[in-house]
């Protein structure tokens, strides 16, 4: 087990597009126990690979109460949406301190493997549902500030830069 560390907006290699898992084998089943340990540590309810810069599709999501309740999804993909979104208020392990609300479908259906490689049909809503959709766009290389306007992502950026500066002197 070791703690990765988490990619932080505004570093490009968070817009890298994910390739599928091509067999899920010793080494994603240690990196999956790695990014649980690293999802959890920094009490997040969800970490995508991509945020370790690890660039395959896979995902770790608790949203439970206890958190002892670990979800890993390998290679997801999103079957269904409902018509129905609304406005969620979302943080990010890579974006430390920003909140700010995002249209999400209310509902989701998606297929995955998990971490046995066994395929699993996940048909959810409300936090779960969400949390999928912000962790799926990790993948694709989006972070939740990429749907806000302009002025307010320029004004994440900024306070991101500063942190990271400041973190670093
Ligand atoms: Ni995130």
């Amino acid at each position: 087990m070791a703690l990765l560390p988490i990619l932080c907006y505004p570093d490009p290699k968070l817009h890298t597009v994910a390739a599928p898992v091509a067999a899920v084998d010793a080494r994603i089943r240690t990196l999956v126990s790695d990014m649980l340990e690293t999802m959890y540590e920094a009490k997040g309810i969800g970490l995508a690979a991509t945020q370790v810069n690890v660039h395959e599709r896979l995902i770790v999501i608790d949203v439970s109460e206890q958190r002892d309740a670990p979800l890993v999804l390998i290679n997801p993909e999103l079957l269904w949406t409902s018509e129905q979104t609304h406005l969620n208020e979302e943080g990010c392990l890579s974006v430390p301190g920003i909140y700010d609300g995002v249209m999400r479908h209310d509902a989701v259906k998606v297929q995955a493997l998990d971490g046995n490689g066994q395929r699993r049909l996940i048909e959810t809503d409300g936090l779960l549902a969400v949390c999928i959709q912000h962790e799926m766009d990790h993948l694709l290389g989006k972070v939740f500030v990429e749907y806000l306007s302009p002025l307010k992502r320029n004004r994440i950026k900024t306070k991101m830069l500063k942190a990271q500066r400041e973190a670093r002197s």
